[in-house]
């Protein structure tokens, strides 16, 4: 059984350079699995809109899915630093709604910390979650709840201009007091830049080495097969491995090899017991 990782534990990685290695997980069988494997902490990242409900985008995604999913993961992963991220509207409008979100989190579905999208535009949120006594990991870069602003799945800070709106950004982040930052779809230069230039750690999903490194579970084990991102490393592809059995097992239920005997309740002297029931019903 794996020690539970806290916030110090994480600090202390980046102190020494160890990498955290992090993947999203839905569901408890996933969960379980990634504890199992030693995986430092797990993301419930609103990404289940698509890998896991079929929308096209993360943005119908609600509070209801999130906490439910969240649950699971941590019936799974009991021991697992797990992070639930804010779903599109749920930290828009307001501070107060942001806080009692946020906390909704923490008291339903017992996460260790949240995550949310944006830089400067969310300061005053991750100041009063913060407050609040809550943990939060700032993301930034592509973020998928804006894709439409950004015109599409994205990579950023690609030019001077955006490289140092992302620098401002990740300044804001750690300013209005986040432990943490996830960087998505930024060169790997400007990620190297701003691990040095930042004291919280900072994560990487396609965008370089840095303090860690995400992965989202549907991609890496070839499970979501609409599209895969370029920064995702291919370790399995169960999409292959259950459609081939799959097909298997309509074979052998066509072809009457399933059920064998192991698979049925067999009871001694069945006619002794069933014969007068049977009777009865002909
Ligand atoms: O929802 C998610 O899985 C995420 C990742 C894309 C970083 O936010």
């Amino acid at each position: 059984m794996q020690k539970k990782k806290t916030v110090l534990d994480f600090m202390q990685m980046k102190k020494k350079g160890e990498p955290v290695a992090w993947i999203t997980a839905y569901d408890f069988p996933t969960a379980s699995f990634a504890q199992q494997a030693g995986m430092d902490m797990v993301l419930v990242g609103d990404s289940l809109g698509m890998v896991v409900l079929g929308y096209k985008s993360t943005i119908p995604v609600t509070m209801e899915d999130c906490i439910s999913h969240c649950k699971a993961v941590r019936r799974g992963a009991p021991d697992t630093w797990i992070i639930g991220d804010m779903p599109f509207m749920s930290y828009q409008k307001s501070d107060e709604q942001a806080v009692e979100n946020a906390g909704r989190f923490l008291k339903e579905a017992d996460v260790d910390c949240i995550k949310l999208e944006g830089g400067r535009r969310v300061a005053s949120r991750i100041r009063s979650i913060t407050d609040a006594g809550i943990l939060v990991m700032g993301h930034i870069g592509l973020t998928p709840q804006s894709s439409g602003q950004l015109g599409g799945f994205k990579a950023q800070g690609r030019d001077v201009k955006s490289a140092r709106e992302t620098i401002l950004d990740a300044l804001a982040v750690q300013e209005a007091g986040a432990y943490a930052l996830l960087v998505e779809a930024i060169p790997p230069e400007l990620t190297a830049f701003l691990t040095k230039k930042l004291h919280i750690p900072v994560y990487s999903i396609g965008a370089g080495f840095c303090d860690g490194q995400l992965l989202i579970s549907g991609d890496m084990l070839g499970l979501f097969q609409i599209f895969t991102p370029k920064f995702v490393k291919k370790y399995a592809d169960v999409a292959d491995v259950s459609i081939r059995a799959f097909k298997e097992y309509i074979q052998d239920v066509k072809s009457g090899r399933f059920p064998q005997d192991e698979h049925v309740y067999h009871i001694t002297d069945p006619m002794e017991v069933f014969e007068e029931l049977f009777k009865e019903f002909e």
